[in-house]
């Protein structure tokens, strides 16, 4: 039986929810079941305002547009990450600046950051790369010397910490994605955290196309008209009934992540060892959020080499991230070879084993078996 990489997980109470949710005769958004998850979040993280969008991309577009950049600004972003991350911003017209990642926890590396920032810098954003924190102390305190917001993207770390305080709750505003590849999901998803009071009120308007209709809908004002820039960011209600049935299984989700993710660690620690690969570090003072497990071979050679034994095996393992600042968009912003050292080797190195909530011991074990005897070649 062939071993995906990602299987999506249903926790058996999707379909009593979107029973529930059609009964309600409300298909569109910040229906009960958009205030329900809403609501579940903020308690969760302990967050002041969750807004649920579309997406995580759309979340980190609503940043954009919330801290009004505009064209001229630039802004700080890894280079070893998803798209998103940074197209949002270009979308304004900023310039990213790609900054590299440490070699430890591939994230954001804070020692680079002072050196990045110039007048014109107006954000960074920090992706906490597998769901484990980037070093935010020292982060916040470099942007907060230099009036720089931080944005959180926090796609990977749902439910993660940081020195015990829920990742995503740091930066001005952090963002979450549920995504089908997610640890919770409804196919396609995403919240906004609004962690500055002074944010919030623009932040709804921006989520519904530039008008005060939520304003409306509670009564605060008799009419509902266009106030600002804005787009349709807002999440169904159908979607949002999906995404209650995963979110109300958070612990018990995050329990079959996490014996997942200890069983890798424990059975391949040992194997990279001996061989010189690499297994993911996670600090102690983070509280990772099993979002997936990696290993870093020693080449591009070995890479290629262990991901086809693989699927000689019928195991789907993946690479990822293209560096951005050498894709096609990236060097049009300035990005040239030799400017993110460590991401560049990474994302040549870096493999994805399959990962998923409903992967059995047994599958585990062959994955296991496989990359030891790929090494014992
Ligand atoms: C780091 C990161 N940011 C943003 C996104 C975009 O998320 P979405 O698919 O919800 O737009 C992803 C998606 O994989 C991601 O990995």
């Amino acid at each position: 039986m062939p071993i995906p990489f990602n299987k999506p997980y249903l926790t058996g109470r999707e379909t009593a929810c979107l029973e529930r949710a059609f009964a309600n005769l409300q298909f569109s958004g910040d229906g009960p079941f958009t205030h329900e998850c809403a609501r579940l979040i903020e308690r969760v993280l302990e967050c002041r305002r969750v807004l649920l969008t579309t997406s995580c991309t759309h979340a980190l577009e609503m940043a954009a547009l919330l801290l009004e950049i505009k064209p001229g600004d630039e802004i700080i972003a890894p280079s070893f990450t998803f798209v998103s991350t940074v197209n949002a911003f270009a979308l304004r017209g900023a310039r990213p600046v790609f900054i590299d990642v440490r070699p430890d926890t591939l994230n954001f590396d804070e020692k680079q950051f002072a050196s990045l920032i110039t007048p014109r810098t107006r954000a960074a954003v920090a992706m906490h790369y597998a769901g484990v924190g980037c070093e935010l102390d020292a982060i916040l305190e470099i942007a907060g010397k230099h009036g720089v917001e931080v944005i959180e993207d926090n796609a990977h770390g749902f439910s993660g910490g940081y020195r015990g305080r829920p990742l995503g709750t740091f930066g001005a505003l952090g963002t979450l994605s549920f995504h089908e590849t997610k640890n919770f999901s409804c196919g396609e998803g995403g919240a906004l955290l609004v962690n500055r009071p002074d944010l919030a009120a623009r932040a709804e308007i921006i989520r519904e196309k530039g008008t005060n209709r939520s304003r409306f809908f509670r009564g605060e004002v008799d009419k509902y008209t266009w106030v600002d820039l804005g787009s349709s960011y807002v999440l169904g209600d159908i979607l949002a009934a999906f995404l209650l049935a995963q979110l109300e299984q958070l612990e018990n989700i995050q329990a079959r992540r996490r014996a997942v993710w200890d069983y890798y660690h424990a059975a391949l620690s040992p194997l990279a060892k001996q061989h010189g690969f690499g297994v993911p570090f996670v600090p102690a003072h983070c509280e990772q959020a099993y979002h997936m497990f990696y290993l870093v071979t020693r080449s591009l050679a070995e890479r290629t080499a262990l991901i086809q034994h693989l699927r000689t095996k019928a195991i789907h393992a993946v690479f990822h991230y293209v560096p951005l600042h050498l894709s096609e968009m990236g060097a049009r912003f300035g990005g040239r070879p030799g400017q993110c050292p460590v991401t560049e080797d990474i994302s040549e190195r870096l493999v994805r084993l399959p990962f998923y909530n409903v992967l059995t011991r047994s599958e585990q074990d062959r994955v296991i078996d496989e990359v030891t005897a790929f090494y014992a070649r």
